[in-house]
This record gives structure tokens, C-alpha cells and sequence, in this order.
């Protein structure tokens, strides 16, 4: 627990940023960098082979110090101890989060009740390793002696965004001609889609679940079977065909999963960390194990410098505190994240979940309400594709909207001068964020081009762009497996610093379970059930009504 044990909002830590905002609010970013010449250099730090540029952020040394302070009263670093040693994190479920455990070397010690966990986590990476070796050999081929081609995951959240970010990310590192497939929606169009493009023969079926009990992926799996069966394939061979990671052994089995077809998931791995475990078997299948290694190397790097760092060097601290800076302290209402590489493509959807089904929390660890903001939206896409889309309004828009923008120095596919074009076009929406254009920089350009003065007046406020817009760059060498897990570890942590900060347990998802409880009321009703009882509100009935009639007309 903190040492002060005040609420966060009345500690003199945050007290005395609340103060500092107030000082710098006439502040523009761009005299700092006039004033400072150091001021780039002074505000970039390396760690895990990424190189994180925070200059432009409206901060001084005074504010990292307190925002540091601030950390330090809020019990960052025995917190931070807790996750790494196996306490228990997750409050409300009472266990702990040990995704980090999931890259520790072999022969490091990680104990839960008293039990060391690696090597159990080492030995189903060698069954994972076993696994794909032998698809890639051909020693395990589809149940009519043919090789595999293609590998198609079903699971949803955390058993889909994390494989499906880092497949997607890792191309250039592929092995063989396996092709890889991710089915997570109930909605039909889906697995119909997937399957029509499948040779029942050649295809193997992971179907992916820490609870076994996710409605989404039970339905395709067995939609999955089915299809399996109709298409030649025999209910012995089924077997053949389909692997399952779970947690929950025993409803695999009843689902028909043979053991020796069961990869382990743990209970202290939560959903949306759990790409480093068995869930991540499609990237090892399609980067081949060394390559799943590396993936898990650059998380642990990463993993290493955020536990050993002090605070101000600290990648994942640094991002978590400028967030609360901007989210609390300066009103941002959201967060962008802007990959500059399309084969990044998937992380905002990745980071989506991971941060927002941490910190979507209105209460504190000890069931209070808070009285601040927490978790803000995150969302984002490709540069530069949506600088020719939603960029105008992190630019001109009313709302504060940080920006993390996300490049490789060098690309996998150097084309010309494109990667150049790239960099440069990142570049200069950061730069366009902090320093804007005043309006009678505006009126001057416009004169210059030959506008007379009445004109250039008139137009230049639609011209004017406010800048001091916060933004973080983060840079890496080129994205390989290291610098990808490394990335990924590094937005773990940034949320989990965020959590400690806001008090919020960052390890449940309760307010995901009723959505899925009243689903499972309306369903029996949608499908005719007379008996099911009705709502106690008239929309859902009416839809649910207007549903039935089209149906059983
Ligand atoms: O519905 C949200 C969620 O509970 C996520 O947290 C989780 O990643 C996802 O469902 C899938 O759960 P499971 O792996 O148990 O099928």
C-alpha cells in the first residue's frame, strides 16, 4: 500500500502540480525550445532499444520532478515490486498478474503459493516449440497425410488482438507458406467468410480461451467442427485438426479436445497480456520459435528496464506520467496512437483493449469513488494515411488530443525516397502540434503569396492553428521481433504505471460481464423462447419483437 494514505487528489503531490499547471498555462512550447537549446537532448531517453523523444510536452525539469514525486508517494515502486514478485495485483479476483513471468530466461525463479512457475512456463514453450517444428517439417500433417497450409485462430479480446497485432506486425520475419487466419465475431460473415477460403484437409484450428467459456469463440469452434465434419474429415480425426489453449482444461475436454491437444493458460495471466503464453502460438507458427524467442527477449528487455530505471529515464513511467499530466492536469479527453509503418497497423487496436479494458475503472482499489479522471480513450491508425483524415482536428479541433507517434528509422521495404517521405511527414505533424501557426504569421504568409491585407484578415483565423499540442515520438531501428515486444511491454507498463497512479485495479473487467449477462437473457427471446420473460424496459422489447418477426414471420 502507499506510504500516504491520503486520496490521490488531495496529496501534496498533486496539489502542488495543480499549481505548476497554473504557472505554465501561458506557456508556449515552442519559446521553450527557443529558450533551450539542450532542450531536445534533455527530454530523450533510450531503453529496450527504443528511443522515446518527449520534448514536445508541455513540461520543465520541475515538472518531471514532481510528476516523479507524485509516483513516488503513490507506492510506484513496491507496486511495481508486487507485479514482478507474483503478489497479489489483481485485487478484486485476488491473484496475480505475471505476464512478465511469461518472458523470463529459464532458470530465473518467479514462486505462486509458493510454487516457481518458469519451468512450467518454459516447458510449454517447448511444447510450443515442438509444435511448430513439426508443422514446419511436416511431421504432423492434416488427417489425409497432406501438410498444413493454413492455421486459423479463433478467440476474441485478449486471445486475438495481441496474435493478430503481432502477426500482422512481423511479416518480413515469416517462415514457410503457412497462412494464418483470425476469426473472433459471432457475427456470421466471419468464419463464413474464413472457411470459404479453407482446404478442410490442410487446415488446423486453434481455438483460443483463457475461460473456455467465451460465447463468441465456442460458437465458431463449433461451427469450425462442423464444418470440418461435412467436409470430409471424420470425428477421429478431429483430433488432428484441432488444438486448444486454455485455462480450463476440463471444458476443453468436454468440448471434445483431446489433452495431449491442450496448451496450459494460467490464471495469473490476464486476458489482455497473455500474447507471450500458448495464446501467441500463431506467431510462432508463422515467425517459427527463435523468432516467438526474440518477441519475448524484447519484452523482457523492456520489462528489465522499467523495473531497474529511475523514474525521469524510465520509458514506461515517463509515458504513464505525461498522461496523467495531460489527462488530469490539462483536460485531454483521449489519447492517439499513430504508427508511422503499416505493418503496425493492428496496434491501436491492441493498445485499445489493453488500455481501456485496464483503465476503464471508476473506483478505487478499496471500492471508492473517484474523483478525478481515469483511463482516457485511446484510439489511432496508420500514418500517413490519417493525416488525410482525422489529423485536422488534433491540429484545429476544440479537444486536447495527445499523440504518440510511432516509427522505425529504417523500413523493411525501402522504395525510393518513401521512407524519407514518411519520416518527414511524422515529423512534421509533431512538429505542426507544438508550434502551430499564429494568426499574424498567418496574415504575413497570406500578404506574401499576394492576398491584400482586408482578405488575409479575414481568412486568417481559419488559418490560425493553436499548437503546444503535446506529442511523444517513439523511435526504433527497424521493427523487429525485440523492438515489437519491446513496444508492446512498454504500453503494458504504461498502464499499469497509470492504474498505480489512479489507484484503479488495471487486472479485472467487471463492467464487461454485464453486457454478456443480458446477452444471454435477450438471446433465448430473439430465438422464440415464449417462456423467457420479458424486459423491463419497452426498447429492448420493441427491437427484440421487431427481431422475432423477422425471423418467424
Ligand atoms: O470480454 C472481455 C474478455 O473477458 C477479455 O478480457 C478477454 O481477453 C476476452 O474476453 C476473451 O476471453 P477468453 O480468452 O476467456 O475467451
Amino acid at each position: 500500500m502507499p506510504d500516504n494514505p491520503a486520496p490521490l487528489t488531495h496529496k501534496p503531490e498533486w496539489q502542488a502540480l495543480t499549481r505548476h499547471r497554473d504557472e505554465l498555462a501561458g506557456l508556449a512550447m515552442r519559446d521553450l525550445f527557443r529558450e533551450d537549446p539542450q532542450r531536445a537532448q534533455r527530454y530523450l531517453i533510450k531503453g529496450a532499444g527504443l528511443t522515446l523523444d518527449f520534448s514536445r510536452n508541455r513540461l520543465t525539469d520541475e515538472t518531471l520532478n514532481a510528476l516523479a514525486n507524485l509516483a513516488r508517494v503513490c507506492g510506484l515502486e513496491q507496486r511495481t515490486a508486487d507485479l514482478f514478485n507474483g503478489n497479489t495485483v489483481n485485487i478484486t479476483e485476488n491473484r496475480p498478474a505475471l505476464h512478465t513471468a511469461l518472458r523470463q530466461p529459464a532458470g530465473s525463479r518467479v514462486l505462486v503459493n509458493g510454487t516457481d512457475i518458469i519451468p512450467e512456463v518454459h516447458a510449454t514453450l517447448a511444447r510450443m516449440d515442438t509444435l511448430v517444428s513439426e508443422i514446419q517439417c511436416g511431421t504432423r500433417v492434416g488427417h489425409t497425410g497432406k501438410p498444413f497450409t493454413d492455421v486459423v485462430s479463433i478467440g476474441i479480446g485478449g486471445s486475438f488482438l495481441g496474435p493478430k497485432l503481432a502477426v500482422a506486425a512481423l511479416k518480413p520475419y515469416w517462415q514457410g507458406n503457412l497462412r494464418c487466419h483470425f476469426v473472433a465475431n459471432i457475427d456470421g460473415t466471419d468464419i463464413t467468410e474464413t472457411l470459404a477460403q479453407l482446404n478442410p484437409e490442410t487446415t488446423l484450428f486453434l481455438v483460443q480461451s483463457k475461460s473456455f467459456r467465451t460465447q463468441e469463440t465456442l460458437e465458431n469452434s463449433l461451427v469450425a467442427r462442423q464444418w470440418f465434419l461435412t467436409h470430409g474429415g471424420r470425428e477421429s480425426a478431429v483430433a488432428d485438426h484441432f488444438l486448444a489453449v486454455t485455462a480450463n482444461v476440463a471444458a476443453a475436454q468436454e468440448f471434445g479436445m483431446a489433452p495431449e491437444n491442450i496448451f496450459p493458460m494460467w490464471d495469473w495471466v490476464g486476458g489482455r497480456y497473455s500474447l507471450w503464453s500458448a495464446i501467441g502460438l500463431p506467431i510462432a507458427l508463422m515467425l517459427g520459435a527463435d523468432n516467438f524467442r526474440a518477441l519475448l527477449a524484447g519484452a523482457h528487455a523492456m520489462d528489465c528496464h522499467f523495473r531497474d530505471t529511475p523514474a525521469e529515464q524510465n520509458l514506461p513511467v515517463v509515458m504513464a506520467m505525461l498522461s496523467i499530466w495531460n489527462n488530469n492536469f490539462w483536460g485531454a479527453e483521449s489519447h492517439a496512437v499513430l504508427p508511422y509503418d503499416e505493418y503496425l497497423k493492428h496496434l491501436p487496436e491492441h493498445l485499445q483493449q489493453l488500455d481501456m479494458e485496464s483503465n476503464g475503472k471508476q473506483v478505487t482499489q478499496q471500492g471508492v469513488p473517484v474523483d478525478y479522471q481515469t483511463g482516457a480513450v485511446l484510439w489511432g491508425g496508420v500514418g500517413a494515411n490519417g493525416q488525410h483524415a482525422y489529423h485536422q482536428l488534433l491540429h484545429q479541433g476544440t479537444r486536447l488530443i495527445p499523440a504518440d507517434f510511432i516509427i522505425p528509422l529504417k523500413s523493411h521495404n525501402p522504395v525510393e525516397n518513401h521512407h524519407a517521405a514518411l519520416f518527414a511527414n511524422c515529423l512534421s505533424q509533431a512538429r505542426a502540434m507544438m508550434t502551430g501557426k499564429t494568426e499574424a504569421e498567418a496574415v504575413r504568409e497570406l500578404v506574401n503569396s499576394g492576398m491584400d491585407r482586408p482578405n488575409a484578415e479575414a481568412l486568417a483565423p481559419h488559418k490560425a492553428i493553436p499548437g503546444n499540442k503535446p506529442s511523444n515520438i517513439l523511435l526504433m531501428e527497424k521493427l523487429t521481433p525485440e523492438a515489437l515486444g519491446a513496444l508492446i511491454a512498454l504500453y503494458e507498463h504504461r498502464t499499469f504505471v497509470q492504474s498505480v497512479i489512479w489507484d484503479v485495479d488495471c487486472f479485472d473487467q467487471w463492467g464487461v460481464e454485464l453486457g454478456k449477462q443480458m446477452g444471454n437473457e435477450i438471446l433465448p427471446r430473439l430465438l422464440g423462447d415464449e417462456n423467457s420473460g420479458t424486459s423491463d424496459d419497452s426498447a429492448t422489447d420493441q427491437l427484440i419483437n421487431l427481431f422475432r418477426s423477422a425471423h418467424h414471420a
